[in-house]
């Protein structure tokens, strides 16, 4: 296999990238008013650089009234005030690609604000409107019409709430989440149309990628059919009228060399790698990997599922150990459940976080060691904790909606620590951030932990630094006892993981390049450590 000429390695950066998800609201305050913005954005891109991710990946940062933070855009053109100006994200994007950052933006077709112009139009024009067609409006069941139109259930998991809203007219709308989201209607020309004129508004402002927000939920059954009676095809879930959409999306992004990443939920890898296929999308979440245990055969299982279900399509896999939605890594891998599943989420449960903390630097370097592209979360870098937030202080719809049973996101969405000594931990200045902070949360400022070389940040700084050295070549699984991941790449170099119990001899090897943690005395790796060596 000859090396890839250099413009060849430019054109396909997002096969191996290592991409940093920025939730904007959270990362940085530049103004000092509370929500994070681009201003502290363009503040921090140096740290970014530093800690050196290929790309970023931005939850929405468009015009919203936040009623799920930002997954409600009110227009696609236009940054939130709170977040900033289109101006500023026209630099951000600029100044990101100086340092040799790309930038992704996340698109979310399933479902626009109750505030977008379309919406109110729909609502003003009346039953039986045109403007109505570009949602799902229908009359209800029942002899007044006072029934839900479909038995659907919600997508917000703890939810019992419908997912169907009545109007003063009669009408009744769709909405897979919450009633400010209203679903589109993807079997009408206009909305395709609007999307891929809403793709190439972003790469033509230099955006490099889009990440499609519930890219399997889009199109549903014209007839709307009650799920319990029609359960094959699903109404709603991963349709096959969906691919016709993505095909043409893949052309557009053609034009401008852009890549997708979609967020698809599903159960069975076959259906999974559909869409991936060569005229589809570039890359889609391994949310197989995220949920998996820390144990070492359902991990190697998760591993090798995802490197053979993506093969046959020859799309690269990802590797993700949280994001915007579940609980952060630290506290999961200190639960006795160290899975990850949205219907087991409650409040207090207990989590060691030193046990969870050494896990999860293990896991940092398994997952940065695997070919293929790897998502750091914002706050992963420096193992922030899920933090418990106050009930009266939570603003998650998925809370909400759970009628307080369901946590919620709120706990990974925290505002990160800057600087231990500023108010706030130098998140912002003049005002508390919009949810509160944990105590603690100093104890984890990036200015403490780039000082030191045993911290989260060290290791991840050095971890992405030293990946390009597993090369581009294949996996390959070496023999290892029984709790023990040991695997090679095709440039000689190794990573071992131990999950065992007892401290495992390594395998032979000329240079330890980087480990998790200490070495013991006799030279082995303790349990829940990982080592990267060159062979
Ligand atoms: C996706 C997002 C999540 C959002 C939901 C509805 O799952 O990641 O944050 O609530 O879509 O848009």
């Amino acid at each position: 296999m000859g090396q890839p000429t250099p413009a060849r390695k430019d054109r396909d950066w997002w096969r191996s990238a290592v991409i940093y998800q920025v939730y904007v609201r959270s990362f940085a305050d530049g103004d000092g008013d509370g929500t994070g913005d681009l201003a502290g954005v363009r503040t921090r891109l140096p740290y970014l650089a530093e800690l050196g991710v290929d790309a970023l990946w931005f939850t929405p940062w468009y015009l919203s009234p936040l009623k799920d933070g930002g997954y409600d855009v009110a227009d696609y053109r236009t940054i939130d005030p709170a977040f900033g100006t289109l101006a500023e994200a026209e630099k951000l994007i600029a100044e990101a690609r100086e340092l040799g950052i790309r930038t992704i933006v996340d698109i979310v077709p399933n479902h626009v604000s109750d505030q977008h112009p379309w919406f109110r139009a729909a609502l003003a024009a009346g039953p039986g409107s045109p403007e109505r067609e570009l949602f799902h409006f229908r009359r209800g069941r029942g002899a007044r019409g006072e029934l839900p139109p479909n038995d659907w259930p919600s997508q917000f998991a703890g939810s019992t709430e419908p997912v169907w809203t009545r109007l003063p007219d009669g009408d009744w709308y769709l909405h897979l989440f919450t009633p400010e989201q209203p679903d589109l209607n993807w079997a009408h020309p206009a909305v395709r149309q609007e999307h891929e004129d809403i793709l190439r508004f972003w790469f033509e402002r230099g955006v490099a990628g889009v990440r499609i927000d519930s890219a399997a939920l889009l199109a549903k059954d014209p007839d709307l059919p009650d799920l319990a009676a029609h359960p094959r095809p699903h109404p709603f879930v991963d349709r096959d009228e969906l691919h016709d959409v993505y095909r043409s999306w893949r052309r557009v992004a053609d034009e401008y060399d852009g890549v997708f990443v979609g967020e698809v939920w599903l159960p069975d890898p076959g259906r999974f790698a559909r869409y991936l296929r060569p005229d589809e999308l570039h890359t889609a979440f391994n949310f197989s990997f995220l949920s998996c245990p820390w144990d070492a055969a359902r991990l190697r299982e998760a591993i090798d599922t995802t490197l053979a279900e993506h093969a046959p399509v020859g799309a690269p896999a990802t590797w993700v150990l949280c994001n915007h939605d579940v609980t952060r890594t630290v506290t999961r891998y200190g639960r006795e459940d160290t899975a990850f599943d949205f219907a087991t989420k409650a409040f207090g449960t207990p989590a060691d976080p030193v046990l969870g903390t050494r896990r999860a630097r293990a896991a940092a370097l398994l997952s940065l060691a695997l070919p293929g592209a790897v998502y750091l979360y914002q706050g992963e870098e420096l193992g922030l904790p899920e933090a418990e937030i106050p009930a009266g202080r939570i603003q998650d719809p998925m809370y909400l909606r759970s009628r307080g049973t369901d946590p919620g996101r709120d706990g990974c969405r925290v505002p990160l620590p800057w600087a231990a000594g500023l108010p706030y931990a130098g998140f912002g200045s003049r005002k508390e951030p919009w949810l509160p902070q944990p105590p603690d949360w100093p104890m984890y400022a990036v200015d403490r932990q780039q000082r030191d070389p045993h911290s989260m940040l060290t290791l991840y700084r050095r971890a992405v630094a030293l990946r390009p050295e597993f090369g581009e070549g294949p996996l390959t699984w070496l023999p290892a006892p029984e709790g023990v991941l040991a695997f090679s790449r095709a440039d000689g170099v190794l990573c071992v993981v131990n999950l065992a119990p007892t401290p495992a001899g390594l395998p032979a090897h000329s240079r330890l390049l980087l480990g998790s943690g200490p070495l013991d005395e006799s030279g082995r790796l303790p349990q829940d450590t990982a080592a990267w060596l060159r062979a």
